[in-house]
């Protein structure tokens, strides 16, 4: 007897590596701040669409053609990217896989960004800048939730495979992607200081 797993849904964890990676997510990490500092617009849209927290989602949500140290950071995510479209067999023969959006979010405590997926996009994900202890973690649902008429509930032990939601923990240096339809939130923040992450969005052209 065989029982087949078909229609995985396949969510990537990786990490920023080789000698440079401290100094360049503490330059980062300066620049997120300096950019709530100055982006008067965007604390305004966030106060209104992000509450207890900021984000450059509605204001520059193109860092990386602004800044040099977004660039290089892009520029490491594009490996990982890459790595990503293999696993997923993607055939992008004659097309690329390119970064379009990449923008700052600064979650103070309870801070929380509710259920959504990332419309007019192929990947997306975030890299973690700053997760002191206790930090949300990424939260991703079941795309086939709706569908589950009379299914009964899972056990709480089951393997995670199986589970309708799947918490993924945010840590400083750490990226995750997903592709953009699949639906995620993250739940209130508990921790005390600031939880620091980029977010970005690919497109296949
Ligand atoms: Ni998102």
């Amino acid at each position: 007897m065989t029982t087949l797993a078909l229609f995985p849904t396949l969510v990537y964890s990786g990490a920023l590596r080789g000698p440079r990676w401290r100094a360049l997510n503490a330059r980062l990490l300066r620049e997120c701040r300096q950019l709530r500092a100055d982006d008067a617009a965007g604390r305004r849209w966030s106060a209104r669409n992000y509450p207890g927290g900021y984000t450059s989602y509605g204001s520059a949500s193109r860092m990386h053609t602004l800044s040099p140290t977004f660039a290089a950071l892009t520029a490491a995510l594009d490996a990982h990217v890459a790595r990503f479209a293999r696993t997923l067999e993607f055939d992008l023969t004659g097309r690329t896989l390119a970064l379009t959006d990449c923008w700052v979010n600064i979650m103070g405590r309870n801070a929380c960004h509710g259920l959504h997926l990332h419309p007019l996009s192929t990947l997306s994900g975030t890299y973690y800048v700053a997760t002191p202890p206790r930090s949300a973690g990424l939260k991703f649902e079941d795309p086939r939730l709706e569908r589950y008429m009379a299914a009964p509930p899972r056990r709480a032990g089951a393997r995670r495979a199986l589970r309708p939601w799947v918490l993924v923990p945010a840590q400083a240096g750490r990226l995750v992607l997903f592709e953009s339809w699949l639906r995620h939130e993250v739940p209130p923040n508990p921790a005390a200081g600031e939880r620091v992450s980029i977010s970005f969005n690919y497109n296949w052209f």
